[in-house]
Order: C-alpha cells, then structure tokens, then sequence
C-alpha cells in the first residue's frame, strides 16, 4: 500500500526509521507509550516532510483512505501537534497575503487519535447446547441438505407457521446459494477451525485488530458472537449443525469487538480487504442504553464514503448493521450514527410469530427487518468448537446477518449492482405484514411500497429479492441536494405544542443539482436543551409522508440536545423532493428543562438525472457542519431567498380537541412576515393528507392576532388568555406534583415507568402512544419476573418458554451496557 515514492524520499530523509507497511503499523501501534495522529495530507506534501517539520515518526498510511498518514510522538510531547494545528489555523487565515507555501498548507484534516472505549455487541444469549435432532424436512433431500439441526432452522424453513421464514428453499432450488460473494462479520472473531466453517473461510479477507493477527480467532471465553454470525450466513451445507442462508458463499472475519480499538484501526476495519469481501455485516454499534447518542468519527464516516465509491471494484460496499436491542430502554436507531448512515441497510427483527420482539429498536433510518429470537424461539446455527451448535442466538445481531446471507444471494446473481440497488431491491421486495394491531401505522410511500418505523419496508424475502434483481436495471449514480443552514433560534413550547419550521424545495433547485428523485433524507440539527430525552422531532415531507426522526427517550438525561447530530429517514424514498418539507420539534415534557430549536439543514440524497455529469460525493470534512453562521447567504433575513432561507417559526396543535387557538410566532431570525402565512399554510393542510400525522386544527398564522375587534376588546382577550394559560400551567404543577408523588413509590421508581408520559398525550399521538404503552407493559412483566425469581430458576423452569427467552435476553442486553457486570460469568 505505501507508494514507492516514499520509498525514494526515505533515501534522503535519513532521521526517519524504515518504511512500515500497513499490517507493520497495525502491529506496532502502542497506545502506552505514543499518541497517534491521522492527518490527511494533499498529494503536495510528503509525509516524512511533514514528519520531520514536526519531529513526528511517520508510520503509515490509513487503509483504503486517499492521502491519510498516520504519525505519532511519545506521549509527552504530544503537544507539537496540537501547536501545529493552531500554525495552521492562523496560516489559514493569513492565506491570501502569504503565498509562500509552508509544509502545512498539505494539511487538510488532524485527528489525535485515542483508544476507544469498545463497540457493543448487539446481543448475546446465553450458550444452549442443543441436541442434535435428526428432523429433516422433505424437500432437504432435494437440496443434498443432510446437516442434523436443519429442521431447527426455522427462519430458513418454517412448516409451523407457514411463511414466517427467510422464504430462502426456492433461492436454493434454482442453484443459487452465495457462490462467489464475500461476507465479512466485523465482530469478536471467528472459528475458522469450525467444520462447518472452514470450507467457506476466506482468509484473505480476515484480519485481528485487536491481537493483530492474521487470523481473527475468537480468544476471550465470550467471544461466541462473531461465530454465530457467520454461521447464520455460510454455514457449510454438510453433517455438522445447519447450514447458512447463502451456504457456499465465503466468509471472513474482522476482529475488533474483544479489546478497545482507536479510529484508525475502526476505520482499517471497516475497508478490510473491500475489493474481495463484498458485504460487512456489522452486528455492534454504541451502547443500546436509551442515553447514547453517538456515532462513527471522521475517519470512519471517511472510511464509508471511501468503501462506497471505491470498494468492489467501483460498485459500493454494502454494509449491514443490526438495528439495536435497545427498544426497553426506550432508545431508537436514529441516535446511533451507524445505523442511521446513508451507507448501512439497517436491520431489525421480527419473532417467529411476525410480533416485534421487546428488544428490536424503531427508526425512519431502517430498512427492514428478517426474523431472530423471541415467542419462545430464537435462531440455531453454529457455534465456536470444532462441531458445535447453538440455538440460542438471537436479538437484532441475528437478524443483521441474515439480511447480509440473502445480498450475498443477491449477489451470486447479479455481482454488478451497487450498494444503492441493494437498497432499492430490498425496499421493493420487502413483504409488509401485520402484527395483529396498529394497521394504520404503515404508511403508503411514494414507491407504492408501505413503511412502519419499527419494522422498515417489511420483511425481507429472500426469493422476492433475488427474483427482482434479476431483471433490476441499475440505478444511475448519487445525486443530493443540500440546504443552507436554516435558522430558526426560537425558544421550544413545552407540552404538546411543538416548533415547525419549513423549507421549500423548488424543481429548479434540484434541477440544478442533477438530482432525480429522493433516496435517503439527513437532517443535521442543532437544539441545545437541558434534557435531550425530552425531545422529539417529525419531518413532513411535501406529499405528507411523515417521518420521526427522534422520539423522546425517557432515560435520556444528557443536558445538551442535540448538537449537530444527523438523522436519517428512508420513509421518502422514491418522493421527487420537490416542495415544502417540514420539521417540527417537541418539548412534551412539561418540566424545568427548556431548550432552543437553533437551526437545521435539510439534505436529499438520491438518484441523479444525467449519469454522465454526476460527480463523486467529496470526502466529509470534520468542519462540514460547522458553518452555521459563517456564510451569510444562508442566514434567513435576505427578502430574495425567502422560499430557501426563511423559515418562520410556528406553533404545531397539540391536541384534535384543543380548540384554543395558539398564536404562531415569527422567527427571530428576522424571517420577512410574508413566509408566516404559506407556512402555515403547510402545516395545516398537510398532515392531513398523511396518515400518522399531526391532525389540522385551525390557528392563527401571525404573532399577537388582532382578532379583528378593538385594542380594549384586546386586551381583554389577551388577558383572558393569560388567565387560561396560568391555569393549564397549574393544572401540569398539579399532575407533575401528583405524579411524582406517586412515583415516590418504590416499585415504581423503574425507569421505563417514565413513559406514560406519551400516553396521556392523547389519540392525535396515537401511535407513538401505544407503542410507549406496550413496550412499558412489556418491561414491567419483565421487571416483576426479575424481582421475583433467581438466575437459576429462571434457566430451569421449562414451562415457561416464552418468557424465559426474553428475561435471558433482557438481563443479557443489560449485561452488555454495564460492560463486565459480575453477571456474566453465568455461561
Ligand atoms: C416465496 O418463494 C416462492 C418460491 O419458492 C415464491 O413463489 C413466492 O412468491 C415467494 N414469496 C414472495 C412474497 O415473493
Ligand atoms: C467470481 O468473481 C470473479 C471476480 O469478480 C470473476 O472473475 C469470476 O468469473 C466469478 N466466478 C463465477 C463463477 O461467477
């Protein structure tokens, strides 16, 4: 990797020690002792004289990443660095007068990089030998399918509940069965020495980042995940345990669960040997503790957008990240910046009984879910030892695996898509289902397919998915659309009210930008408040399709808000863009903890008009964001811009049986008064129109309506207003005051009792509502049954199945977020 002229530099740089290649740097790195730097430098600057300018050791460029080096210094004098930065700021600034070049104008990106605190795993059940049965369906014999627990594997072949499976034989019928596509498990290793591995291990694609060795073998006595995983994708057809959906693809593996890592090996990781492994199935992320919010660094997000536009061959690496096992701590994929990347398929889960299992996660960022444990049931499949099995895989960990076995089908047929047809086909193929209640929660998309925020398009179907993509024609390459900033700096309403603010999208915006209809959507948002669980967001787009971008998370206590933070909605793939989109946020939390809807960016990803003028999407910046108030074309106040930057600020009704009338307010960001009424406007007629959203109730479209009578007339009004007002205001002292009282209780102090709070916000929240409620019933159930009963019993009892599995996999869950709490030693 290293490129020979800095072979020919180090013949006259004599200060700096020999030429580390890639796998060198890895095995080198000695956080103890050196702190590591990546710096992106131009192709004008070489990095030994960057290294020796700054008396750094040079050791190495970044993986796959363009131009990135990584140097390091001993640790206490760390700070030339960080002196150097501050050099180049100050250069920066003085450019224009100084145009004498200094090694540091090469430099375009500095990260110091520091060993993180390690990735969770998604889940991790409790090992259950299973004894092999020799139940072996029909048609297996058809398939030369003989391995003993096949007639376990319910989610490749369910005769029970007929089609609540991968609906995967028909696939295999026709002979397609992965041959020739790659998939890579980044987890805590893999067996390689398994027999019902070994024969579909790929070795070329496998590496060990945390005991940097070439062969990623599972060392620590937990390190059973990564196994499982690829064991549920490529399993070899065989006598031993089952086999894996895409049973003669390769599988590699990428270690990098077992021990801290730091970014660049994160980022080393994620591009490992992308020309040969296809597609990433990635079934770990930020902890699932319904507080976290956070998401790859800069590096990383780099290593996407690289493996995207270079990895197999040009076509895009496809990565696939489970959703998150979070949903009883209240969290949401949108608060984890990997699954809520434009670059992952997000994958969440379903039960052997098509219900939402307690611990699958919603977002708008997910595309799909496939089934894994719960009812009673979880998946079988291999495990770490020479023949060993387990049947007690399970959470969205399984279920991110399997999507990554039927694209590795997918791919055995048609090698040439790229990582957005994988997406498309997934979208137009996914079966949506009902899980007995809430219909009404799918929502109708542009596409004509239907989308439910906690199950994405439905499930995905294995043979629908590869049938399409045998006709599928490819998709033209990335087109977007960004807004400017959008200001709106307006203090939140608390309660049921929330602040909207719109913009308008005008055909020959996106004209202009080559773009042709809507992929993904991001919104970047800026909304500082003292208690971020407290807030939630909707994004209405021109059709009326909405979105939630972020619920409240009741255990979410962080006092920032959010703070550049980007979500992702799938929901308006296919829209054509054009129009008003609509962002509201909410503060329904009636309490001391207030906060500011600050600004927000509105980008549209899709597909481009005109193949041959579409460009590449340029690297991100770590300053991408942070331009809010540098450019002032995009602050709101220019009367020219009115439809692309001023966004007045509105009142949203809380409630359909509210009928006071709340006064709109006007941006304070000097927004021209003519906007007020349109986007009013918007937001009364649209949501109408939409399914799930906000019901129109009518309201006043400026500040401080005159109502048309007289000034005394007025005053009265305001006044009674005001009375009413006091009044609501004391009516919530009074219930907060009664509510506390009664949590005060101290079988009630749970956490997830918080969540009431969504229920009571009545029908016009209907769906939000009822999910609250039943995942809160489902907690408490969960919560008596821990109170009440040892580890022990809860292992031994048999006739309690269903419950059993979920407790395991709840005290699991909880296990993994205190991170070596004593209860692991259970196994
Ligand atoms: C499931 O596979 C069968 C073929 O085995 C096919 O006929 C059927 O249409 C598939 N289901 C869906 C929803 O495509
Ligand atoms: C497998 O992939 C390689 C490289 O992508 C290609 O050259 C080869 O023809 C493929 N083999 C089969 C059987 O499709």
């Amino acid at each position: 990797m290293i490129p020979r002229i800095f072979l020919a530099l180090s013949l006259w740089v004599t200060a700096v020690p020999s030429i580390a290649s890639a796998h060198q740097v890895r095995n080198t790195r000695d956080h103890e002792q050196n702190d590591y730097y990546a710096v992106h430098l131009d192709g004008s600057t070489s990095p030994r004289d960057f290294a020796s300018h700054l008396n750094l050791r040079y050791e190495g460029e970044v993986g796959a990443l363009d131009g990135h080096h990584v140097f390091s210094a001993p640790r206490h004098i760390a700070d030339v660095v960080d002196d150097a930065v501050e050099e180049l700021k100050w250069r920066r600034r003085k450019r224009e007068v100084d145009t004498e070049r200094h090694i540091l104008d090469g430099v375009l990106l500095n990260q110091k990089q520091a060993l993180r605190q390690r990735l969770f795993k998604r889940s991790a059940l409790p090992v259950v030998e299973s004894p092999s049965k020799r139940v072996i369906v029909d048609y297996a014999g058809s398939l030369g399918i003989k391995d003993p627990i096949f007639g376990d594997q319910w989610h490749l072949h369910n005769p029970i509940q007929v089609g609540n499976d991968l609906n995967v034989t028909g696939v295999w019928m026709e002979g397609i069965t992965g041959k020739n596509a790659t998939v890579c498990i980044i987890d805590d290793g893999l067996d390689l020495d398994s027999d019902d591995l070994k024969d579909n291990y790929f070795a070329a694609g496998s590496y060990d980042f945390n005991d940097k060795s070439d062969e990623p073998k599972p060392r620590l006595s937990d390190d059973r995940h990564g196994t499982r995983c690829a064991g549920e994708v490529a399993a070899v057809r065989n006598n031993v345990c089952g086999v894996g959906v895409a049973y003669e693809s390769r599988v590699s593996g990428v270690r990098i669960l077992s021990k801290p890592i730091s970014d660049i090996d994160e980022a080393e990781s994620v591009t490992f040997g992308f020309q040969d492994n296809d597609i990433y199935s990635c079934s770990w992320g930020p902890p699932d503790d319904g507080r976290t919010m956070e998401g790859p660094g800069i590096l990383i997000r780099r290593a996407f957008v690289t493996a995207v536009q270079k990895g197999r061959q040009g076509k895009g690496t496809i990565y696939v990240f489970a959703a998150g096992n979070g949903a009883s701590n209240g969290d949401n994929c949108n608060f984890d910046g990997y699954t809520n990347s434009i670059y992952s398929i997000t994958v969440g889960a379903i039960d052997k009984m098509n219900q939402h299992p307690y611990y699958s996660e919603q977002c708008s960022a997910q595309l799909v879910v496939t089934y894994s444990s719960g009812a009673g049931e979880a998946i079988h499949t291999t495990d770490v030892g020479k023949d060993t099995c387990t049947r007690g895989h399970g959470g969205t960990s399984a279920a991110g695996p399997l999507a990554a076995g039927v694209y590795a089908l997918v791919l055995e047929q048609r090698p040439d898509l790229t990582w957005r047809d994988m997406q498309y086909l997934t979208i137009l193929t996914a079966q949506p289902f009902y899980d007995g209640s809430q219909p009404e929660e799918w929502q109708d998309t542009a596409l004509g397919r239907r989308f439910h925020h906690q199950y994405g398009y439905g499930r995905l179907d294995a043979y629908a998915i590869v049938d399409l993509a045998k006709s599928w024609e490819v998709v033209n390459p990335q087109a977007w659309f960004h807004s400017p900033w959008i200001h709106v700096r307006h203090g939140l309403p608390q309660g049921d009210q929330g602040l909207a603010s719109s913009f308008d999208v005008t055909e020959d915006m996106l004209k202009d930008a080559n773009f042709e209809r809507v992929e993904h959507i991001t919104v970047t948002m800026n909304v500082p408040h003292q208690r971020r669980g407290d807030l939630s967001v909707e994004l209405h787009s021109p059709t009326g399709l909405v979105s939630y971008l972020s619920v409240d998370r009741p255990r979410d206590d962080a006092a920032v808000g959010y703070v550049d933070w980007t979500f992702m909605s799938v929901v308006h793939w296919g829209e054509s863009g054009v129009g008003t989109w609509t962002i509201i946020v909410k503060d329904r939390h009636v309490n001391e903890f207030a906060g500011t809807f600050q600004d927000w960016k509105l980008r549209l990803w899709g597909e481009s008009i005109d193949a041959d003028k579409q460009g590449l999407l340029p690297m991100p910046l770590p300053g991408d964001d942070s331009d809010h108030d540098d450019d002032p074309s995009t602050v709101t106040a220019s009367p020219d811009t009115t439809s692309v930057g001023g966004s007045p600020v509105t009142s949203v009704p809380g409630n359909p049986t509210d009928h006071i009338d709340r006064p709109s307010k006007p941006s304070s960001a000097g927004a021209p008064p003519s906007d007020a009424p349109e986007a009013s406007g918007i937001i009364g007629a649209d949501p109408s129109a939409s399914p799930s959203a906000v019901p129109d109730s009518s309201f006043l479209p400026s500040p401080f309506p005159t109502f048309g009578v007289s000034k005394k007339t007025q005053i009265w009004i305001y006044a009674a207003m005001g009375l009413i007002v006091a009044f609501v205001i004391g009516l919530c002292i009074a219930l907060v005051v009664i509510r506390w009282r009664k949590r005060r209780n101290p079988r009630d102090v749970y956490e997830f009792d918080v969540l009431p709070d969504e229920e009571e916000s009545g029908e016009r929240e209907g769906m939000i509502a009822r999910r609250g409620k039943g995942r809160r019933r489902r907690a408490g159930e969960l919560y008596d049954a821990f109170a009440g009963e040892s580890e022990e019993e809860l292992f031994s009892e048999e006739d309690e199945e269903p419950y059993q599995d979920e407790k395991v996999e709840l005290s699991d869950a909880e296990e993994d977020s205190s991170e070596g709490s004593g209860s692991r030693a259970r196994g």
